[in-house]
């Protein structure tokens, strides 16, 4: 940054807490989550979400197990009024969800949001007001401490007197007191404590206190000193349910969030993909699958992620970024060379495992993977990807999973090469189906010079185990009837091309399988050759219906490939 323009900025201050406790925690049970997709999330669309999209997303959330959702801000909009009544009169919230709503602590505001409210089971009321220094100078023209809490607490005492006289509905109660993330602590608990008051919570019948990152201005370790320095001034701690509302403008809401849990929160707001206000809120997603990842149920279902995904993008009409931690395009992808081995190496170790595992959990455990993809609907055809960074590891695994090549392993580099050569070449990734073309092309059934046009093998010839083969070949496209004998149909033809006068190579290794997957059930073979010289080895390939003439074109290939 220009040095004159660092200089308008300050640090931030630290929290007193020199006997904090939160490092020393581990998160071991999952925080109750509110999903605030259809208010803070929709507050910050460029096309806000109209009433069939907020109803198809709200719909998605209870599927997700969203059981506290803040379904709008009523007194915004007619929209946002709609929508709420829509939810209410069609009867379209579950039983064992509670809806939430957001309002300013404005007298007009508090009564329109009551009215939305009419004919509800049950609701939560959320009454936020701004606290911070900042706010108080520049958005409320230097208003006192003294003001800023009277509005806070003339609000509570507004929603708890309509709360009163509208009895059909169980009212709960949520206070934020808005952009704590920059207030004085101690003006934050007398606010909140005066709230409280107010209020009137009890053990059974708690106050949800939300201390929002409104803006995020300092690192996720003062979070949790902030969270923690609450929680242990409280008054009547037990009363109150301490929530997380992070934002993410220093790209750490999420972990400002995790260290927010660590520090004594009971309770998480966030939405999907982390939509939200300029950098988003918290993603809430990304927080539940890292507890999922060391093994703590969330009671959210994120199985079915690229739906949730695909619903998410038409609703919100925002994309998610192919990076985004678990959701993202390319998270479970491997482009270079040395982490698709490995991750090929993670995966058929787990496949072993669990073959000899009869049925027990086998502990999850694939190198550069924290969580099996397939736990939330993501494939593993996806994981291993081919461009010029990759791999011979990866290739064979492509070869393999997608199209049931199953290559020896000493033929991967010669394989590899070709093939991460010609995407260098190209310039761009390779298809799993152009990657098998090009296989096949360079690698199977090759017959310049030399091509297998016929055979035939006779398995009675007189001496026990013993075959000829008789075989049709050209050569540079002149015809040649070969015989020859061996102690198998590769043996035999090697005689035979040997008595044809091809003595320029030895065979040193072999192997066939059904090509997994094949329509038309082909066997493919392999074949290694060695120069007379002993300078090289060759592998080449065969496919066939017939698995004697896979291998017979494998040798072949491998010979014009030792030729080249
Ligand atoms: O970010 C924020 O502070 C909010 C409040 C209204 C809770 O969204
Ligand atoms: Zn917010």
């Amino acid at each position: 940054m220009n040095p004159s323009s660092i200089l308008k900025y300050r640090p931030f201050s630290p929290v007193a807490l020199p006997d904090r406790q939160w490092p020393d925690q581990t998160i071991t049970r999952a925080p109750r989550w509110c999903s605030v997709d259809l208010r803070d999330g929709n507050q910050a669309l460029p096309v806000p979400m109209n009433v069939e999209e907020k109803l198809e997303l709200f719909e998605m959330l209870c599927r997700i197990g969203f059981k506290e959702i803040e379904v709008g801000f009523p007194s915004a909009s007619d929209t946002e009024f709609a929508f709420v009544r829509r939810l209410i009169e069609e009867d379209r919230i579950p039983r064992d969800v509670s809806i939430q709503v957001l309002v300013q602590a404005r007298e007009h505001l508090i009564r329109r949001t009551f009215e939305s409210l009419v004919g509800a089971r049950e609701a939560i009321v959320h009454l936020y007001n701004s606290t911070s220094p900042l706010q108080r100078r520049i958005t409320f023209g230097d208003a006192s401490k003294a003001e800023i809490k009277d509005i806070a607490v003339n609000g509570t005492r507004l929603v708890k007197e309509l709360a009163g006289a509208q009895s059909a509905t169980l009212i709960r109660f949520q206070y934020s007191p808005e952009s704590f993330s920059d207030t004085e602590l101690d003006f934050s608990l007398e606010v909140c404590e005066a709230v409280m008051e107010a209020w009137g919570p009890t053990e059974g019948q708690p106050i949800i206190l939300n201390l929002p990152a409104t803006v995020e201005w300092a690192t996720p370790n003062v979070h949790a000193d902030q969270i923690e320095w609450f929680c242990r001034h409280l008054h009547g701690r037990n009363k109150a349910l301490i929530s997380l509302h992070t934002h993410n403008d220093r790209g750490t809401g999420i972990a400002a969030t995790e260290l927010g849990l660590l520090a004594g929160a009971d309770r998480v707001e966030g939405t999907l993909f982390g939509n939200g206000e300029r950098t988003g809120n918290l993603d809430i997603v990304v927080v539940a699958l890292n507890m999922n990842s060391h093994g703590i149920e969330t009671g959210l279902d994120f199985s079915g992620l690229p739906q949730i995904r695909a619903v998410y993008e038409r609703c919100t009409r925002m994309t998610v970024p192919d990076r985004q931690p678990y959701a993202g395009e390319l998270v479970f992808t491997a482009f270079s060379g040395s982490h698709q081995d490995a991750i090929k190496k993670g995966l058929d170790r787990r496949e072993r495992d669990l073959e000899k595992s009869s049925g027990a959990v086998v502990p999850w455990g694939v190198p550069y993977l924290t969580i099996d993809p397939q736990d939330i609907g993501r494939s593993y055809e996806a994981i291993i990807r081919i461009n010029s960074q990759s791999g011979k590891g990866g290739i064979a695994y492509v070869l393999d999973r997608e199209h049931g090549y199953d290559l020896p392993k000493t033929m991967h580099p010669q394989v590899g090469l070709r093939i991460s050569g010609l995407a260098d070449q190209q310039g761009r990734e390779l298809s799993p189906d152009e990657i098998r073309d090009v296989f096949l092309k360079d690698f199977a059934n090759l017959g310049d010079p030399l091509a297998l046009e016929d055979f035939e093998l006779d398995h009675h010839t007189g001496e026990r185990g013993q075959v000829r083969c008789r075989a049709k070949i050209t050569m540079n496209g002149d015809r040649q009837d070969i015989v020859g004998v061996g102690n198998g149909p590769i043996n035999a033809f090697v005689h035979a091309m040997e008595a044809a006068g091809f003595k320029d190579f030895s065979v040193t290794d072999y192997r066939s399988h059904a090509v997994r997957g094949g329509s038309d059930a082909d066997s493919a073979a392999y074949v290694q050759l060695q120069s007379l010289d002993r300078t090289r080895l060759v592998w080449g390939c065969g496919v066939d219906p017939s698995i004697e003439m896979a291998g017979l074109r494998a040798l072949v290939s491998a010979w014009n490939l030792l030729r080249a």
